[in-house]
């Protein structure tokens, strides 16, 4: 068989056979998936021997890069070691243990224990469930709604979707859950008004926190969550100043604070948690994924504060065993590739060099876009970053262009095809940079160069199609 008739055949099976997640089920039948089937480094290959560079590390997550000897020598130790055993009724195994003492002695705030689940999704509904568990216990039932921020993004089970600030998970599920709410995000492009300072911006950011909580009652709100900056909405960094305003008015309403660290934990904001970067100092609950195994077998935690613990205890008194927990809580195998990870991480300075590298992608950024007639903001920090594509022909203020017209899409598509992977994000035209921390300057040169030229081409299709045209 050749290599073309075997990739054909991978792509019909996977046509006929694979349910992908956020794809229209109406695409599928006639869809030309693209196989992936090994990479190394940044560097994906696909079933048709095509290279691609992943400026996107995967979903935000292949922090280490691909295809590293050390995770999968530690991946096989421990699975001939022991292969699993479960953490239910006070049983345990030895690498969960070894692991969350250093996830505790390495986070933000005062952290006590670690929760293990199996994504980001599962780990943010166990955050949720904790609130209430910790809310009953304290004799306050009705203190159960959560606030979280439009185009945050917090995972697709159906808490985590309630949470998630997209309108587009939300409709045809039945959801946001009905004790959820959505407050205004920090995003200057669309929610400042023009030339409005930082210290303005973040007052009335904290204006609409605090209003919906007066609103609701104070008595009724357990928790606010937020990730320290907005990935898949958008790669939005707030305002100086934003979290310790935001941690006032949920400490003056005795509101808990769940920061959502799955993409910025671990180094992808060039600190080791994005509290760091952010300024968030008391964080109550923390969730992390992702990056804490590199992407290389799933795994997430739930890092629960002294303060929350101690209520947790009380509540054995009233409710007995803590009824929750995963099969897969706690696998010894993620918690050792979770452990060896992390040692390449410090081995190897990668949090340093995601930060080196993140500066470099930054002037990239601002050198390849900042006059780009297409450009609303150029935004990012670390390792992260993202162009936002805007109509500014129509006079006045900067518009979102139709969504119709798939522009940030149309971007991605086309450098996908000039051999790169950068990601058009759902909430507006907005194009992510993420790579791996290995990446090499060379290459996110490469994929910078790649996106400023798809910009270009999508530009002077819109214009033969007469949707835009110069100011
Ligand atoms: C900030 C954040 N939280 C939660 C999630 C959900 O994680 P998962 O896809 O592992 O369920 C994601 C995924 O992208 C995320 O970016």
């Amino acid at each position: 068989m050749t290599l073309a008739n075997y990739a054909d055949e991978l792509e019909d099976l996977d046509r006929r056979y694979v349910f992908h997640p956020f794809t229209s089920p109406s695409d599928q039948a006639g869809s030309s998936p693209r196989i992936i089937v090994a990479g190394k480094g940044a560097v994906l290959r696909d079933s048709r021997d095509k290279e691609y560079i992943d400026c996107m590390a995967g979903l935000w997550c292949a922090n280490v890069g691909y295809g590293r000897a050390e995770l999968a020598e530690c991946m096989k130790e421990q699975t001939l070691k022991l292969s699993y055993y479960h953490s239910f009724i006070g049983m345990g195994t030895d690498t969960p243990a070894l692991l969350s003492e250093k996830l505790v002695k390495m986070a933000p705030g005062r952290m006590s224990k670690v929760f293990f689940g199996n994504s980001g999704s599962d780990a943010n509904d166990t955050q949720v469930k904790l609130v209430w568990y910790y809310n009953n216990v304290r004799g306050q039932p009705l203190k159960k709604k959560i606030i979280a921020r439009k185009r945050g993004y917090h995972g697709v089970t159906v808490m985590a979707a309630s949470l998630t600030g997209f309108e587009g998970m939300h409709k045809g599920f039945d959801l946001p859950l009905p004790m959820v709410r959505h407050v205004k995000p920090p995003h200057r492009l669309w929610e400042a008004e023009p030339g409005m300072s930082d210290a303005d911006f973040v007052k009335l950011l904290a204006d609409d926190l605090e209003k919906t909580i007066l609103a609701e009652g104070p008595d009724t709100v357990a928790a606010f969550i937020a990730e320290p900056v907005q990935g898949a909405g958008g790669v939005i960094v707030p305002p100086k100043g934003y979290f310790a305003a935001i941690q006032q008015v949920l400490k003056k309403h005795d509101v808990l604070l769940i920061v959502d660290e799955v993409i910025s934990g671990f180094g992808r904001l060039g600190t080791t948690f994005g509290c760091e970067a952010m300024n968030i100092v008391e964080p109550d609950l923390i969730t992390v994924a992702k990056g804490i195994t590199s992407a290389y077998v799933p795994l997430s935690g739930v890092l629960v504060s002294e303060k929350v613990w101690a209520t947790l205890v009380e509540g054995s008194a009233k409710y007995g065993p803590f009824g929750h927990g995963f099969t897969y809580s706690a696998h010894p195998v993620a918690a050792a590739v979770a452990l060896e990870n992390l040692a390449l991480l410090e081995k190897d300075r990668l949090i340093q060099r995601a930060a080196d590298l993140g500066r470099h992608m930054h002037a990239g950024l601002a050198k390849a876009f900042k006059d780009h007639p297409l450009v609303g903001e150029i935004r990012g920090t670390g390792l992260i970053g993202a162009v936002e594509f805007v109509d500014k022909s129509r006079g006045g203020r900067s518009v979102p262009f139709d969504p119709q017209l798939k522009v940030g899409t149309r971007i991605s598509k086309r450098a996908f095809e000039d051999g790169v992977i950068v990601r058009a994000l759902p909430a507006a035209d907005t194009v992510a940079f993420s790579p791996p921390f290995v990446t090499t300057e060379a290459q996110v040169d490469r994929c910078i160069e790649t996106a400023r030229r798809a910009a270009d081409a999508v530009m002077d299709e819109l214009v033969r199609e007469r949707q835009w045209k110069a100011a």
